[in-house]
């Protein structure tokens, strides 16, 4: 039965996409059986692993029942990945039964037992696919800049979250907040993990002692469509991801 996480923020740019995709490599490299989801109508999870974004189906032809779950999984050489169309984006208007926030709930459900971890990277809002995803998941991850715009979002989120756990989806908890492009050296970005902390605590979310340092092989790697952890194994970055993946299967997620 796999495990569920969403990577989510409702604020661009916070390394969701980074995160998801380090997140699924890292727990493959590992042993583990892992598919990513991605839920982005700018599809930047599928090119950033090389998948066919072309002519393959995408989670919007899962999601409109056209096409069945298993067989709009792609094998690219990084990772298992059902990959997202710009279609998605008009979802809201489109899709307005009632229980349409259970639609990825009960896609997921035939593949549960193929996959030990399936990662949602969501799109940087709280609208109805990141409502999906909640209401598919077990866990929350929530990546953050270390900015104060950033602590302000997260109360919202965090409501977010409580709203689903009550009405749709009672098994979801927060995993935690991972600080992305973190530069430790600064005292700006010391004095904010220190707020970020009492935000965690004060909101009883747990704050990851593993944070990610900034670096430009992310864009590198991901412009040439290689996985970060292959293309620069020996990179700071490379080492956070997988300090973090330590501790987040150590903390039982
Ligand atoms: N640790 C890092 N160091 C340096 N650059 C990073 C890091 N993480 C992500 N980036 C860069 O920051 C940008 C945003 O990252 P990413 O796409 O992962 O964020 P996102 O939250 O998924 O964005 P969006 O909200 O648009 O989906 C990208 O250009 C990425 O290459
Ligand atoms: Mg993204």
């Amino acid at each position: 039965m796999s495990k569920v996480i969403s990577v989510s923020n409702q604020k661009g740019g916070v390394g969701k996409t980074t995160t998801s995709c380090c997140l699924a490599v890292g727990l493959k490299k590992k042993g583990f059986r892992v598919l990513t989801i991605d839920l982005d109508p700018q599809g930047n999870l599928g090119f950033s692993v090389g998948a066919d974004t072309e002519t393959s189906a995408s989670i919007y032809d899962v999601l409109k029942g056209d096409v069945k779950t298993q067989f709009a999984i792609q094998k690219t050489n990084i990772i298992d990945i059902i990959i997202s169309s710009i279609l998605l984006s008009g979802i809201e208007l489109e899709f307005t039964n009632t229980g349409r926030e259970y639609l990825l709930q009960e896609a997921i459900k035939p593949i549960l037992d193929l996959y030990d971890y399936i990662i949602l990277d969501t799109p940087p809002n709280l609208g109805i696919l990141t409502i999906n995803a909640f209401t598919a998941s077990d866990y929350v991850l929530v990546p953050m800049l270390s900015d104060i715009f950033s602590l302000q979002g997260i109360a919202q989120l965090y409501e977010t979250v409580e709203r689903v756990k009550k009405y749709c989806n009672s098994k979801l908890s927060i995993a935690g907040i991972l600080l992305t492009k973190f530069n430790p050296r600064t005292l700006l970005s010391r004095e904010i993990r220190g707020t970020a902390e009492l935000i965690a605590n004060d909101l009883n979310i747990r704050l990851f002692d593993t944070y990610i340092r900034s670096s430009v092989v992310v864009s590198e790697a991901q412009s040439v469509q290689q996985s970060i952890l292959d293309y620069a194994p020996k990179n700071n970055i490379s080492k956070d991801y997988l300090r973090f993946i330590d501790e987040l299967l150590a903390k039982g997620v």
